[in-house]
């Protein structure tokens, strides 16, 4: 069994009654069933769910999702859950920052109507051995670094969505991967929810937001930056006529490696919509990087030649 499955959720700091949907705060429920009947009843009595998965330590970045699933649906749910089987063994599960009461006030600031907070146990009981396979999409790019993260992203993702069966939900561009993967596994498992791309929102001085971003020293987060500034050089340069992927590649890394201290883990250029690597810019192109910036790992993306 996954290491990760035997360290117990923190305890869910103030357990309200799920029934006592105040006027200053989402209604919070951390049973599945509480949840499934939730989202049924509600779209029972006709009203559109909006589902906003994510693993707390909220910022602009989760919040802006919660802004559009509250344009364009009835009912909002978030659901705050640190899935232990998307971490590597070595990687920052136990140190992930979590702090629901915080995320509470500012879900209840942005509207939400429910937020899903289950524990450890309930998504992932003792025996549980089932998982989503998302194929050759899950081994390349954060993959080769992270080989089962999008296992266990896809495997809670639809788990969620059994949970919560809400019309749309809701992921940002930010985790460009990660779009990719849930879309392909919604499609391939017939999962009747409509997936929704929001865009990525950045720090004012570029640094996409990001939970792990808690975890930068000062000048750690000034060599972050580098990332942010290598995809405005590379956006410049395409819009200046520059086409040739390996001449792009090379100007960002020369960008990169100025700020010292930062490890690139793949300088991906894909055809929009997938993970396809290309060599020249014909047409919308995502470029996705990973780099670790001291022991903080990051990820960041653009897309260009729209
Ligand atoms: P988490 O990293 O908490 O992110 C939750 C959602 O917020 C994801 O869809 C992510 O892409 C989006 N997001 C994060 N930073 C963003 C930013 N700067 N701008 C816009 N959107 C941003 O991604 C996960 O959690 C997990 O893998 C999850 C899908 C919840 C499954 O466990």
């Amino acid at each position: 069994m996954d290491e990760n499955l035997l360290m117990s959720q923190p305890a869910v700091a103030t357990r309200r009654d799920p029934f006592d949907r105040g006027k200053f705060g989402p209604q919070l429920l951390t049973e599945g069933e509480a949840i499934r009947q939730a989202v049924v009843r509600a779209r029972q009595a006709g009203k559109s769910v909006g589902l906003v998965p994510t693993m707390g330590a909220l910022h602009e970045g989760h919040l802006s999702l919660l802004e559009t699933a509250r344009t364009e649906c009835d009912l909002t749910v978030v659901t705050i859950f640190v899935n232990p089987t998307q971490f590597g063994p070595h990687e920052d599960f136990r140190q992930y920052p979590r702090d629901l009461e915080r995320d509470l006030a500012q879900l209840g600031r942005g509207g939400c109507d429910i937020v899903f907070a289950p524990t450890n146990e309930a998504m992932y009981p003792a025996g549980y051995t089932t998982s989503v396979d998302v194929g050759q999409l899950g081994q390349v790019l954060e993959g080769e670094f992270r080989p089962a993260h999008f296992r266990g992203v896809a495997t809670i993702v639809l788990k969620l969505f059994q949970l919560a069966p809400a019309d749309r939900a809701y992921f940002g561009r930010k985790d460009y991967q990660q779009t990719i993967v849930v879309r392909q596994m919604v499609a391939d498992l017939n999962v009747p929810i409509d997936i929704r791309v929001c865009p990525t929102i950045r720090e004012s001085d570029g640094l996409a937001m990001s939970s792990r971003n808690v975890y930068l020293s000062a000048d750690d987060r000034r060599r972050a930056l580098s990332l942010s500034r290598s995809l405005r050089l590379a956006e410049q340069l395409v819009n200046e006529g520059q086409r040739d992927v390996a001449v792009i590649r090379a100007q960002m890394q020369h960008e990169i490696d100025a700020a010292g201290g930062v490890q690139v883990q793949y300088l991906a250029f894909v055809a929009d919509g997938t993970l396809t690597p290309v060599e020249r810019i014909d047409g919308p192109t995502t470029i996705a990087l990973a780099a670790t910036v001291g022991k903080t790992r990051l990820i960041d993306n653009l897309l260009v030649g729209k």
